[in-house]
């Protein structure tokens, strides 16, 4: 369940990596360019859906929750700084994702393809990098079984206890 795809209220759909699931707090964590037509929709709505499909464990989740943009927190910070300068070169695209463009390309500059670059190359990445935070609301859970499937829903309530109850799949 690495790359789920994400759906933004505007019906729109994309794969993204998910960098974090933190159980304790029911949050999941993405990384995205602030400039994104994605972070506009999660501005305007920020009721997402999340779906992911683990072919091994036979397991889906449909996740639905509440985005929140952020670029300059703790959190962001430290995911810049984790990340491999060779993942924080995608944030030194010169137009934002989604503009037109002439002819095929990355949208680096020259310099930075096909390279590795170093911390200092990268620095002028960060004004684009932001991550987006979900903050889980429910769970839909199903597990596929040739002797019957099973279906379970979590909600996650106020405190952030997690509350469910089996569904007919
Ligand atoms: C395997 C895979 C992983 C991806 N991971 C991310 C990601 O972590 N963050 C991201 O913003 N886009 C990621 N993308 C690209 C998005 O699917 C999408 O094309 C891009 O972000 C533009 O989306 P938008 O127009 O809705 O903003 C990934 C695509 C693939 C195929």
């Amino acid at each position: 369940m690495h790359t789920p795809v994400v759906g933004t209220a505007d019906g729109d759909l994309r794969v993204m990596v998910l960098r974090e699931f933190d159980p304790a707090a029911n949050t999941l964590r993405f990384h995205t360019d602030s400039r994104s037509p994605k972070v506009t929709a999660i501005r305007a709505n920020p009721q997402l859906s999340v779906l992911a499909y683990d072919p091994g464990a036979k397991v889906q989740l449909r996740i639905k929750g509440v985005g929140r943009i952020e670029t300059d927190s703790t959190t962001a910070n430290s995911a810049w700084r984790e990340s491999t300068t060779f993942a924080r070169r995608c944030y030194l695209a010169e137009t934002a994702p989604s503009a037109n463009s002439e002819e095929p390309t990355s949208g680096l500059p020259g310099w930075a393809e096909g390279i590795t670059p170093t911390e200092e190359q990268v620095a002028a990445g960060r004004e684009n990098f932001a991550i987006l935070m979900i903050d889980i609301a429910e769970f839909d859970w199903l597990y596929l079984a040739n002797t019957g499937h099973r279906r379970a829903r979590l909600v996650v309530d106020e405190g952030g206890t997690l509350t469910g109850n089996w569904l007919v799949p």
